[in-house]
């Protein structure tokens, strides 16, 4: 059982790999101590395991636990956690997990939004990747290898460091795992000019065979194996990038200017990315509440062309000198995740997780939604306050690059994806109801504004709202393809031929992961 063959490149833990040296019938698990002897039977080298009787477990399981909506009692727990300090670890926990007919659920970075990466209806492990985030950079060569455990703002501070001239395409928020935001697309202030972050992610040798790069790269994590790293492009980036943000009220116009914003922000030049966040705040000096509509901005240039640039496209906007501000790509990603100006880049580094109580939901918009529709849709924001919009622009890159690239489909003919985000403080159950309650209205309210057949939706956004693949991974392909058209659109068909292929017994699964469909291995005959 060695990695040998597969480390050269995207190094994929996968079961058909070392399928036959696993005796078949799965024994039942019992006990913490059958499963740790299988792990030393497996591993010369000890790996670091806590099950619930230890002190640190609860410590581990809520480290990167990204929602607090999962940290309750009631909660499912896993049987045990693994934190594998090298690859052969991993490979370990997935011959025993087999052996022992447990579920596997992966966890890099915890920010699942539906929690799918620490929690599950039926008995599993957690293999948790945090131990695993070696980041090698080659400035010479453009390229860095990257493991799964490490967060977008640690690859962001080793390029940084290094290079001055380079980025990444990856994140706003600096502490998603590279695991799961990878496999799921993965997007910053970069979309427009250099497309996601799988987009960067470079080609590799064995696991092609299987078309399995193909579907790693997009087709959502925990179908298709354990991604342990990445070998990754770097992209250019100039010394200095000039950032804005400016927010309007209604009575500032904010309306017409998000109509506007409909029409110009995908057609800018790809080196500005211009998103817009929609929220409910008091209205100054005080009394009633009004939408505030925030455009903020990223230029991968100089002020003064900036200036241009926005002169010609947004007059209406009126920015002037003092509203831009010009500073290297590392500090603008401090800016955009919230950090003071002149923060010092190593606050990205080993950084505490944020967590909080929320629900996430998307859509994709394909027409300017007009303006008489817009106050519409104010309204309804005002009656359900705690839920806010943000638009994020498309084309540039993103239409340049065939719907069929990756299994990310969201591309040419996209205006924007709307990211639906409702967040809330208070931890009783009845409060959560209240808020989810609130995001699901205002998804609905949104149906006629928004893509169509399939309504489409990001898979890193993790909706279980759309459907599951049933309770226990086990689906139909009719049930799955039920969301899983709006992930990925005609690329679902290929990503399920894919899963079956590599994985018949359906080994990796989640409650929406891609089903296993003997039909499709046996039958079709996809090229890749
Ligand atoms: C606060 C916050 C901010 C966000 N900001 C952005 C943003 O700016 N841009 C953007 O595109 N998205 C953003 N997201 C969404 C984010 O990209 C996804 O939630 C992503 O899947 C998180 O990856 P993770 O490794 O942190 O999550 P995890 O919860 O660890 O994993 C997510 C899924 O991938 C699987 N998985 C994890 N690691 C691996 C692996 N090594 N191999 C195979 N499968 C794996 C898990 O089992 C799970 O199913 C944000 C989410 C949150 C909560
Ligand atoms: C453990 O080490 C021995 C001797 O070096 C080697 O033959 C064996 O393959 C190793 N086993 C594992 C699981 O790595
Ligand atoms: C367990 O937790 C303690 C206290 O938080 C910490 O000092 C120790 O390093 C942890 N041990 C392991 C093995 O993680
Ligand atoms: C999770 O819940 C436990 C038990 O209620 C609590 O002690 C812990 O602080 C919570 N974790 C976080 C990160 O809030
Ligand atoms: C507040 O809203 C009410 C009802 O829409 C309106 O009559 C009133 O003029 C508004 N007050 C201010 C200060 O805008
Ligand atoms: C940030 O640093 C620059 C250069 O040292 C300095 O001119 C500027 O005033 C600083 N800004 C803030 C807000 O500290
Ligand atoms: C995107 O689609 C439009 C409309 O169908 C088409 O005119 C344009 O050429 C396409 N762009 C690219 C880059 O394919
Ligand atoms: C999984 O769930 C389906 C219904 O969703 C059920 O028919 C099936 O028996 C379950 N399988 C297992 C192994 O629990």
């Amino acid at each position: 059982m060695s990695t040998t063959s597969v480390s050269s490149s995207v190094l994929l833990i996968l079961l058909s790999f070392f399928y036959l040296a696993i005796s078949m019938g799965a024994s039942s698990l019992t006990h913490h101590g059958d499963f740790i002897k299988c792990l030393s039977d497996h591993s010369n080298t000890s790996i670091p395991v806590y099950t619930p009787q230890n002190s640190n477990y609860s410590f581990i399981l809520q480290s990167t636990m990204a929602s607090l909506k999962f940290n309750t009692s009631t909660t499912p727990k896993p049987f045990l956690i693994l934190t594998p300090l090298k690859e052969s670890h991993v490979q370990t926990a997935v011959i025993c997990s087999k052996k022992h007919g447990i579920q596997i659920k992966v966890r890099s970075g915890g920010h699942d939004f539906e929690g799918l990466s620490y929690i599950s209806d039926v008995p599993f492990i957690i293999v948790d990747l945090f131990n695993l985030k070696k980041i090698d950079v080659d400035v010479n060569s453009k390229v860095a290898w990257v493991q799964s455990g490490a967060t977008t703002g640690e690859i962001y501070y080793k390029i940084a460091k290094k290079s001055k001239t380079l980025g990444f395409p990856a994140a706003i928020c600096t502490t998603v795992g590279v695991g799961g935001h990878f496999s799921g697309g993965g997007y910053g202030f970069m979309l427009r000019k250099y497309g996601t972050a799988a987009d960067n992610v470079i080609d590799a040798r064995i696991v092609d065979a299987h078309g399995l790069f193909w579907a790693i790269r997009g087709g959502g994590g925990g179908s298709f194996g354990i991604v342990v790293s990445w070998k990754i492009k770097l992209v250019s980036v100039p010394p200095v990038v000039t950032v804005f943000s400016v927010e309007k009220t209604l009575a500032e116009g904010a309306t017409s200017l998000v109509h506007k914003w409909q029409q110009v922000a995908h057609e800018l030049p790809q080196e500005l990315f211009l998103i817009l966040s929609l929220g409910v705040v008091n209205a100054i000096p005080k009394g009633n509440k009004t939408i505030l509509a925030t455009f903020a901005s990223m230029f991968l240039g100089d002020a003064k062309k900036l200036h241009a640039v926005m002169q010609e496209r947004f007059p209406e906007l009126g920015l002037e000198n003092k509203h831009y501000i010009e500073v290297s790509w590392i500090q603008s990603v401090l800016l955009f995740d919230g950090f003071p100006m002149n923060s010092s880049m190593n606050v990205l580094v080993n950084r505490p997780q944020p967590k909080s109580l929320a629900k996430a939901k998307s859509d994709y918009v394909k027409q300017v939604i007009p303006q008489i529709e817009l106050e519409k849709i104010w309204e309804r924001i005002l009656k359900d306050e705690q839920t806010g919009m943000v638009f994020i622009p498309y084309g540039g890159k993103m239409s340049e690059i065939a719907e069929s690239e990756t299994p990310f489909p969201h591309r040419n003919g996209t205006l924007f994806k709307v990211l639906y985000l409702v967040y809330w403080t208070e931890e009783q159950v009845e409060s959560s109801k209240k808020y989810i309650k609130q995001i699901r209205r205002m998804y609905e309210f949104m149906t006629p504004y928004v893509s169509k057949s399939p309504r489409e939706a990001y898979a890193n956004y993790r909706d279980l709202d759309l459907g599951q693949t049933s309770k226990n991974g086990t689906a139909s392909y009719a049930q799955a393809k039920v969301w899983g058209s709006k992930y990925f659109k005609d690329n679902f068909d290929k990503l399920v031929y894919v899963k079956s292929k590599v994985d018949p017994d359906n080994f990796f699964r989640n409650e929406q992961s891609i089903p296993s469909i003997p039909i499709f291995r046996d039958y079709f005959n996809i090229t890749m």
